[in-house]
């Protein structure tokens, strides 16, 4: 994970337990103490395998458009009156989608923003999303994103979202 100094700050505490949490589920033992150093360490560890399966990403087609509606009707119900009914965020959160989003999210896996999703969001009741509709808002975020709909679903298993970058390209 390569986060510019600007970017380290936008890091919240919240997000920072949800990536514990996550690399935890991916094997990787953390202390509670865990500072955004080690938290980046472990995610090279996860990117180095990355590069071991060959490097996939969510401009190679991951979900399908069906999916991305499920995700969509969703949103409607958990997201929207927080993120705005257009994704692009509301008074009280930021913007899902467009280039600020990308920018952040760009050379991160899916698994981190699954993980982030599930154990913190929606932001008023979090942990009750199930596994399938994380994925689905998944999907739909990435549709938003003008990433394309592939031929199969973007399937819930987190190590294996792992191995998928949000975009190929390295920032510059
Ligand atoms: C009660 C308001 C609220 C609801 C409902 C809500 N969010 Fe959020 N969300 C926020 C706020 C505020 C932030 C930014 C601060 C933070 O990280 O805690 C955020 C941040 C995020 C982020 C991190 C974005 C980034 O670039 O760092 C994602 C992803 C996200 N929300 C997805 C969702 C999804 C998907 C849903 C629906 C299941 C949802 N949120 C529902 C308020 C909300």
């Amino acid at each position: 994970m390569l986060l510019g100094e600007a970017e380290k700050t936008q890091v919240t505490k919240k997000m920072l337990s949800a990536m514990v949490g996550t690399l935890a589920l991916a094997g990787a033992t953390l202390a509670a103490d865990a500072t955004i150093a080690d938290v980046e360490q472990r995610s090279g560890e996860v990117g180095q395998r990355d590069s071991e399966v060959g490097q996939l990403s969510a401009e190679d087609g991951v979900y399908t458009d069906e999916q991305a509606d499920r995700g969509e009707r969703a949103y409607e119900i958990e997201c929207g009156t927080c993120h705005g009914a257009d994704i692009r965020g509301g008074e009280t959160s930021i913007s899902l989608m467009g280039r600020d989003f990308m920018q952040y999210w760009r050379e991160e896996s899916l698994g981190i923003l699954y993980g982030i999703i599930q154990e913190t969001m929606p932001e008023d009741d979090p942990g009750r999303l199930s596994d399938r509709e994380t994925v689905d808002l998944i999907a739909m975020m990435l549709r938003a994103n003008l990433l394309p709909a592939g031929d199969e679903e973007l399937e819930p298993d987190q190590e294996m979202l792992f191995e998928i970058r949000l975009t190929a390209a390295t920032a510059q």
